[in-house]
């Protein structure tokens, strides 16, 4: 089959950002292949999630004898794996670890970034064979380089993001990552096992018409949010009829899809969830740095969720992101209450 179109694979797309920066020492590059070699490996095991039941489940042993890992631990084994053994990553703190894990080695201990990422976000839709996906987010170290990293390096506020992204396992699995320069989207092709370039420069629209929220909580929302989504409800034919609601319960979906085509997705307080669900470090700022960059907005209802400083590694908070048009038509209700 004849092809005009030069494929850009992930790592040429690095190693050419880099090459814009004649000071660059390659340690971001390294690191996001590292994600990605990490990523492809899970990709593997999520297309497989389907035949647990004739391999054996999580926990038992397969008809090869061998232990069946919960996919989410083994997502979590991968990526603290391939950053352990790569270059680039002096510690990592995870979704699925209580504490931060320093790789205490000489040459970790000299590199510039610690990373944080939620392994495998949405795991309760892998039974149903619905999207989920991995979460990322780097930071350049506060401490000081030659020594181990420390907990301050992962309490840094989300503005301070250097590169942050996702890896959606969907119809077709796609990393997505942004650094400050903008945000860019690769489809890997499984012919030849490389994340291929297919969404340059990701912008988010700048409205949209679709709302994501858990509407089984909505008696639970404080009045502002009940307000807005009422008011999602009512749009009448004057203003183009009423927003669409679409919520998959996989946030790496929901939001890839709206920074795709426009949208807005809530997780608000609850009277039974009064900090929020999605974790601060994990879930909100990767995904409010990478919606920003692309033009959108996200907040934690109060404040830019990228400038609050968090105080402890597991902790939860309200989000709100997306397109900046519905973003704001939000911030009209929060801020007449
Ligand atoms: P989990 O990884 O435990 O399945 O949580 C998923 C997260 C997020 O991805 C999703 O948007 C949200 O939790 C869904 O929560 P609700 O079921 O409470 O709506």
């Amino acid at each position: 089959m004849a092809t005009n179109r030069r494929v850009q694979t992930l790592d040429e797309f690095t190693i050419q950002q880099m090459r814009d920066f004649p000071n660059a020492t390659g340690e971001l590059s390294g690191l996001l292949r590292d994600i990605g070699l990490a990523a492809k490996r899970v990709n593997v095991e999520v297309n497989k999630a389907g035949l647990v039941d004739i391999l054996g489940d999580a926990g038992t042993m397969n008809v090869q004898g061998e232990e069946v890992k919960k996919l989410d631990e083994f997502a979590n084994n991968q990526f603290v794996g391939v950053l352990r053994h790569g270059i680039s990553c002096a510690g990592i703190g995870s979704e699925e670890l209580d504490d931060i894990v320093v790789f205490d080695d000489e040459i970790s201990n000299n590199s510039k970034y610690v990373c944080l990422f939620d392994p495998l976000d949405g795991s309760s839709n892998i039974d149903v064979n619905v999207s989920i996906g991995t979460i990322f987010s780097v930071y350049r170290r506060v401490s000081k380089l030659g020594e181990p990293a420390t907990q301050e390096d992962f309490l840094q506020p989300g503005i301070k993001q250097v590169a942050a992204g996702y890896v959606i396992y969907g119809s077709s699995t796609m990393m997505v990552y942004a650094t400050r320069r903008g945000v860019n989207g690769f489809t890997l092709d499984p012919s030849i096992g490389e994340f291929c370039l297919s969404h340059p420069d990701i912008k988010c629209p700048e409205t949209g018409r679709m709302y994501s929220v858990n509407h089984g909580n909505f008696f639970q929302y404080e009045e502002p949010i009940k307000k807005y989504i009422t008011a999602c409800q009512k749009k009448d034919h004057t203003n183009g009829g009423p927003y669409t609601q679409r919520y998959i319960g996989s946030m790496v979906a929901d939001v890839h899809r709206n920074l795709i085509k426009g949208g807005i997705f809530m997780y608000p307080i609850t009277t039974h969830k009064p900090k929020g669900k999605l974790r601060l470090l994990y879930e909100c700022n990767p995904f409010g740095f990478i919606v920003q960059v692309a033009g959108g907005k996200a907040t934690n209802g109060i404040q830019n969720i990228l400038e609050v400083q968090p105080t402890a590694l597991h902790q939860r908070s309200a989000f709100f992101v997306g397109s900046k048009g519905m973003m704001d038509e939000l911030e009209t209700f929060i801020n007449e209450a």
